[in-house]
């Protein structure tokens, strides 16, 4: 049997051969990326370098990068659907196209992996009236020996890519292109490659990113790029012959542990035991990102995951050692408890009710509409998301598309806020002293969100000191620019930067007039005097030492 980090390890060496230079995975949680709420696709921390700008290691890139998807939470339980998973992504920055992209992906499968070719099937995009068919990758596949009876076409609702979509879903300056895509078959009923019956399962994607969207037309973009991605998970279970992901290793030896802690077979139990494998291994994953469970965004999400755990298994605690899954189990079983006899009272279950029990005792929707199918009763899901949206914090998260990866623009906000946090980070350090080092930031449209290292929350006075501070800088109309050196000699300069940070060999130093000088990709506004006035909405002392600030801007300019 072989195992995932062979495959891994195989994939690296083998496109790191053929002139790719390997880097690392992105961290789950973007910092200073306002655009998902989670790392979503390998392509993602790539997509300035896919829209043109230069990347610093080069146009060829092969990397192994951990993902969380939470619109496939309601599939996860099949033989094929996870949460979090591992993309292997190889990159051609406006380098190789199709014909290298499809030879190399077809020898690694072939030959270094060995996949017997008459299992593997192919796909090529269809085309629309407006883009032509991908009749060059059909040929290539040809070429390559894959019989015609292997290759199949399909419209964009198949071998179409971009983060949200079809073409006509994209919204303004996304990226995409039609895509080839690559299916193991594990033998069964006549169907075809795309059918959902199980007989096929996608193991790579071939994503010729060439298109961006313009006053809602497709546009070339001036470099042609390839963004592959592979499902680890999937091309280990396919190469191990066998169409079910949590029978490889990555799954297994959690699975035999469940059996032996409930005594029961997985064979028996199969439908809860993926679930929880999959969401403990998701949520161990956020949890080494630095989300804690809360009400919101990101520590919602990880909420979410362990309920769900908790709702499917009443042995919990014997199953994970983590800390924080735990305390989280442990919560949520106070008012599980409470919630179970508030559910002995109801007659009849509304959408209302049902929202009442998630508000109140945090009954995921899922738990109240099982609990009630045993009663002989459905809940009014329409009636819930009514209720659900009358909810402004609930409704932001669902309403904003952020749990099914959708996008927030980078908008001018956002960019006005981040020249913003350099403009804070660089007073707190002018008030407080050098003790301050940002540890974490977060931006939306609307606020940032700051981390820094200090004992204690800030006084009234240190907090009015920070902020007369900074609108006196804003109203200096200073301006910002930028240069580009070495990581060493930003530091020496004395710029500040975030440790976390992996640099590359050059980076930019942003100044915003004599006050701040800070290593950041940017982008950000020209001169403080388009920013408005900051403001402190709240601060909390998350973690020993260390103090999270959310600020605004009032009255914008
Ligand atoms: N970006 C492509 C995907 O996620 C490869 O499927």
């Amino acid at each position: 049997m072989i195992t995932s980090s062979e495959v891994r390890e195989k994939y690296l060496k083998f496109f790191e051969k053929r002139g790719h230079v390997i880097i690392p995975p992105a961290p789950l949680v973007l910092e200073n990326d306002p655009t998902t709420l989670f790392t979503s696709s390998g392509m993602q921390p790539l997509v300035p370098y896919l829209m043109g700008k230069k990347h610093e290691l080069g146009t060829k890139l092969v990397d192994f990068q951990p993902a969380i998807r939470t619109i496939d939470i309601d599939e996860v339980g099949d033989n094929r659907h996870l949460t979090y998973f591992e993309m292997l992504g190889n990159w051609s920055l406006g380098d190789y196209f199709k014909k290298e992209q499809l030879s190399w992906i077809w020898e690694f499968l072939t030959k270094e992996l060995r996949f017997d070719k008459n299992k593997l099937y192919v796909s090529c995009f269809e085309g629309t009236p407006d883009i032509t068919k991908d009749i060059e990758s059909y040929r290539i596949w040809k070429s390559l020996g894959v019989t015609e009876d292997h290759i199949y076409y399909y419209g964009v609702g198949k071998n179409w890519w971009s983060r949200s979509g079809v073409p006509d879903k994209m919204p303004e300056g996304e990226i995409g292109g039609p895509d080839s895509e690559i299916f193991f078959d594990f033998g069964g009923e006549d169907c075809h490659p795309n059918c959902d019956c199980g007989r096929f399962l996608e193991i790579g994607n071939s994503v010729f990113m060439q298109y961006f969207k313009r006053k809602e037309k497709l546009i070339e973009l001036s470099q042609k790029n390839v963004d592959f991605g592979g499902g680890l998970e999937r091309i280990t279970a396919a190469l191990n012959n066998d169409p079910d992901i949590f029978k490889t290793d990555i799954f297994w030896p959690n699975i035999q542990k469940f059996e032996g802690i409930t005594g029961k077979k997985y064979e028996e139990e199969k439908k809860n035991f993926r679930i929880i494998a999959d969401h403990l291994r998701a949520s161990e994953a956020l949890i080494k990102n630095g989300v804690v469970p809360s009400n919101k965004m990101h520590g919602y999400v990880l909420r979410r995951l362990i309920r769900r755990i908790a709702v499917k298994t009443s042995e919990v605690d014997k199953i994970t050692d983590n800390e924080v899954i735990l305390n989280e189990v442990k919560k949520f079983k106070v008012s599980l408890d409470k919630g179970l006899k508030e559910i002995q009272k109801v007659k009849k279950i509304s959408g209302k009710i049902a929202f009442d029990l998630y508000q109140s005792y945090g009954f995921p929707l899922e738990l109240t509409v099982e609990l009630f199918k045993d009663k002989g009763q459905e809940v009014n899901l329409d009636d819930f998301k009514k209720e659900f949206e009358k909810h402004k914090e609930a409704s932001k998260n669902l309403s904003t598309g952020i749990f099914k990866g959708g996008l927030v623009d980078h908008s001018e906000e956002t960019t006005k806020l981040h020249t913003l946090t350099h403009l804070l980070h660089a007073s707190l350090r002018r008030v407080l002293g050098d003790t301050v080092a940002q540890k974490g930031s977060h931006i939306t449209h609307e606020r940032l969100r700051f981390d820094f290292s200090y004992p204690d929350k800030l006084s009234d006075e240190q907090v009015k000191s920070v902020f007369n501070l900074i609108n006196k800088k804003i109203d200096e109309d200073l301006p910002v620019s930028f240069i580009e050196t070495t990581p060493d000699e930003a530091i020496k300069k004395g710029a500040l930067h975030f440790f976390a940070e992996k640099y590359g060999d050059k980076v930019k130093v942003y100044k915003v007039g004599n006050f701040s000088l800070e290593i950041c990709g940017g982008p950000h506004v020209t001169n403080t005097k388009l920013l408005g006035r900051a403001k402190m909405i709240k601060q909390e002392k998350i973690g020993s030492g260390i103090i999270r600030i959310y600020v605004r801007f009032f009255e914008k300019k």
